[in-house]
C-alpha cells in the first residue's frame, strides 16, 4: 500500500508528481522519491520519512525532465531508507511499485547470477532488473515489460520510465489499483483517481493483468493475454480540492467534528424522514436479506469493529444468524458458507486486500455479497452485487472516525430493514428506531460540549502505560474498537475485553496504575456491566465510567466520569464512539505523536 504516480509530460514533471504523491500520502508515508527522464537518461531523488523530506531534497538539487514517475511507501522489504526508497532503478529502467512480488527471491537469483548487482533489500528492485535482463537480451521496452510483468507472482501496481525513450511509461496491475488518466496533451498513471484529478477528471482504472503503455498522450491497454482491451473511460467525481483541515490542529480533530453532518448525509441516503422508514432503493437487498440463511461479515481494522456492532443489530433486530471474522482469517479458512447465504464486507478505502479477497472468495462460493464502503469507485464497490455507499467524504487521518460512525449508520439502517424484510419488525417498530436513528446527529453535536472534559481526563489516562476498556452488548465492539484508537495513536498498550470476561483472566492486571474505561449505556445489560465494575473496583480499579445522567448517578462513586446524552439504547454504538475518539485524540495530543500519520500505519492496506 504504497502510493504510485506516472506522468508522460509536457512540462518539468517532478514539482507536480510531488504534488500528486500529496494526495496519496494516506497510502503511506515511510519514504518517498521520484525520477525523471534528464536528456534521456534515468535521474532520481529520494529521501527517507515524509514528502517534505523529499520536497527538501528537491529544493536543494531541482530535478527537471517532462517523463517521471513517483512513490510515496509504506514498507513490507527492508527498512525505510533512502536505498530501499523507491524509484529502483537499473541503468535502463526505473519502477515504482506497490505490493509484494512473493517469487522476488527465485528471480533475485536468476538475475544476480546472470550478473545483475541489488542495491536495496526490497522486491521490488527485483523488477527492475528482470525488465532490464529482457531489455538486454533486445526486447523493446514495452514487450520487457510485459514478459517481466507475466513472471511476477503476488500483487502488484506497478510503473516505469525508460532510458532514452522520452514520454514512454508503462503501467501493470494485479492487486492493487492503478489508473490511467488521459489529460489533452498529457498521460498519467496513478494509484486512485484523487492523485490524478489535478491533472485530468478522465480515468480508466486498469483491471488485473493488464499492462498499459503510454506514449505522449496516447495510452494503449493490453489484457493479460497481451490482446489490445478497452477500458471505460470514466469522468470522476474525485475533487481537485486539497482537503484540509478547516481550522483544526489534525485531520483527526475535523474528522471527528463532521460526524453529525456526514452521519445526517449517510442517512439521507438511507431513511425517508417523512416515515420514517428505511429507503427502497431497488438494489435487492430487501430480497436478499427475506432470504438470507445466513449473513457471514467481514472487514478489517475498524470496519470489522463496525462489522460486529453489526452482529448485534442483525441478529436482534433482524433474528438473523450471523458469523463474523476478519478478513485475513476468513479468506484463508475455507469457510462452510451455506445455501442462500448473504455476506456483507466493511471497508472505507474499498481497496483493502484481505477484504477483498474474503469478497471474492465467498462470491465464488455462492454468496450474495453486499458492500458497505466509502470510496464509490473502489475495488469492493465494483466487485459486490449489492453496494451500500457510506457518504463520509474523504478521510484523511489514519485511525478511522467518521468513516467508521457512518458504517453504523448505514449498517444500523440495513438492520431495520433486515427486521422489516424478514418480518421480525412491525411498521410501527420501524419508524421508532428509524426516528432515533435520524435523531443521532443531533445527539453528537450536544455530546461535543462535553469535550474540554473528555481532554481533561484523557491528558491523565495519558499518563498510564496500560488501559483497559470494557462493554457488554454492542459496547463490545466499542471497546475493542476504543483500545484500538489509542494504541493506534497514542502508542499505549490498550485491551479492549467483554465485561463479562474480566474475571477470567484479564482482572488479574488490574492495579492503581491501569486505567479501566468502561462503556456502560443506561440499556438492558446495564447492571450487569456495573457489576464487573464493581469486581475490577475492589481490586484497585481506577474506573473512568462512560455513561449517561441515569447511568452515572445509579452507578456510585468512580475516579472519572463522562456523561453522555440519554438516548434509545439502539443507537448507542454511535454516540459511544465519539467519547472514545476524543479519548484517544487528546492521550496521543499529550503524548506529542503524530496524531493524523502515525508510525508504521497506513491509511489503505492494500498488500496482505
Ligand atoms: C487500515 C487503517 C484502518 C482501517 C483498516 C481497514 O489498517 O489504518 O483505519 O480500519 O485499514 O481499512 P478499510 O479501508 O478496509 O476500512
Amino acid at each position: 500500500m504504497c502510493g504510485i504516480v506516472g506522468i508522460a509530460g509536457t512540462r518539468d514533471v517532478a514539482p507536480i508528481i510531488v504534488e500528486a504523491l500529496k494526495r496519496l500520502e494516506y497510502r503511506g508515508y515511510d519514504s518517498a522519491g521520484v525520477a525523471t527522464l534528464v536528456d534521456g537518461k534515468i535521474e532520481r531523488r529520494r529521501a527517507p520519512g515524509k514528502l517534505n523530506n523529499l520536497e527538501a531534497v528537491l529544493r536543494k538539487t531541482p530535478l527537471s525532465g517532462h517523463t517521471g514517475i513517483g512513490h510515496t511507501r509504506w514498507a513490507t522489504h527492508g527498512a525505510p531508507t533512502e536505498a530501499n526508497a523507491h524509484p529502483h532503478a537499473s541503468a535502463r529502467v526505473a519502477i515504482v511499485h506497490n505490493g509484494i512480488i512473493e517469487n522476488f527471491r527465485e528471480l533475485r537469483e536468476e538475475l544476480t547470477a546472470k550478473g545483475h548487482k541489488f542495491q536495496s533489500e526490497t522486491d521490488s528492485e527485483t523488477a527492475a532488473h528482470l525488465v532490464t535482463d529482457y531489455m538486454d537480451q533486445g526486447l523493446a521496452p514495452a514487450e520487457a515489460a510485459k514478459k517481466a510483468v507475466a513472471r511476477l507472482i503476488g500483487a502488484y501496481s506497478i510503473a516505469m520510465i525508460f532510458k532514452d525513450h522520452e514520454g514512454l511509461l508503462v503501467g501493470a496491475r494485479k492487486g492493487p489499483p492503478l489508473a490511467v488518466g488521459y489529460g489533452d496533451t498529457e498521460a498519467y498513471l496513478g494509484s486512485d483517481a484523487f492523485a490524478l484529478a489535478p491533472f485530468t477528471n478522465r480515468v480508466a482504472y486498469l483491471l488485473d493483468g493488464d499492462v498499459a503503455v503510454i506514449e505522449g498522450a496516447q495510452a494503449s491497454i493490453f489484457d493479460d493475454q497481451g490482446r489490445p482491451a478497452n477500458r471505460e473511460i470514466k469522468i470522476t467525481s474525485a475533487s481537485t480540492a486539497m482537503v484540509d483541515k478547516a481550522g483544526h490542529s489534525h485531520f483527526m480533530a475535523k474528522e471527528i467534528h463532521e460526524q453529525p453532518e456526514v452521519i445526517s448525509h449517510t442517512l439521507a441516503h438511507y431513511l425517508d424522514p417523512a416515515g420514517p422508514v428505511v429507503r427502497r432503493h431497488g438494489v435487492g437487498l430487501r430480497k436478499t436479506l427475506a432470504k438470507a440463511s445466513r449473513l457471514t461479515i467481514s472487514a478489517c481494522g475498524t470496519a470489522y469493529y463496525a462489522g460486529m456492532v453489526g452482529k448485534y443489530w442483525f441478529e436482534k433486530l433482524g433474528r438473523l444468524a450471523v458469523e463474523i471474522d476478519v478478513a485475513s482469517e476468513l479468506r484463508y479458512r475455507n469457510p462452510v458458507y451455506p445455501e442462500n447465504g448473504a455476506a456483507l464486507f466493511v471497508s472505507q478505502s474499498g481497496e483493502t486486500a484481505d477484504t477483498l479477497a474474503a469478497l471474492r472468495d465467498a462470491k465464488a462460493k455462492g454468496q450474495t455479497t453486499i458492500a458497505v464502503v466509502n470510496v464509490a469507485e473502489s475495488s469492493i464497490a465494483r466487485e459486490a452485487d449489492i453496494v451500500l455507499p457510506t457518504y463520509a467524504g474523504p478521510e484523511i487521518g489514519v485511525a478511522s472516525t467518521k468513516a467508521f460512525t457512518c458504517q453504523l449508520a448505514a449498517l444500523a439502517s440495513f438492520a431495520i430493514a433486515a427486521g422489516v424484510a424478514r418480518g421480525n419488525l412491525s411498521e410501527s417498530d420501524e419508524k421508532t428506531l428509524c426516528a432515533s436513528l435520524l435523531e443521532t446527529p443531533r445527539h453528537i453535536a450536544e455530546f461535543f460540549k462535553q469535550e474540554p472534559a473528555v481532554k481533561a481526563v484523557a491528558e491523565e489516562i495519558a499518563k498510564a502505560r496500560d488501559v483497559l476498556y470494557m462493554g457488554r452488548g454492542a459496547s463490545y465492539p466499542l471497546a475493542l474498537e476504543g483500545a484500538l484508537k489509542l494504541k493506534e495513536i497514542s502508542y499505549i498498550h490498550a485491551e479492549g475485553y467483554a465485561a463479562g470476561e474480566m474475571k477470567h483472566g484479564p482482572i488479574a492486571l488490574i492495579d492503581e496504575a491501569v486505567p479501566i474505561i468502561v462503556l456502560a449505556p443506561h440499556d438492558v445489560h446495564f447492571e450487569k456491566t456495573i457489576s464487573n465494575m464493581q469486581e475490577v473496583m475492589a481490586r484497585g480499579g481506577k474506573v473512568l465510567l462512560i455513561s449517561d445522567s441515569d447511568g452515572i448517578a445509579k452507578a456510585g462513586k468512580v475516579w472519572a466520569h463522562i456523561e453522555v446524552p440519554k438516548t434509545n439504547a439502539f443507537i448507542t454504538p454511535l454516540l459511544y464512539a465519539i467519547p472514545v475518539q476524543l479519548l484517544a485524540y487528546y492521550a496521543a495530543i499529550a503524548k506529542g505523536t503524530d496524531v493524523d500519520q502515525p508510525r508504521n500505519l497506513a491509511k489503505s492496506v492494500t498488500v496482505e
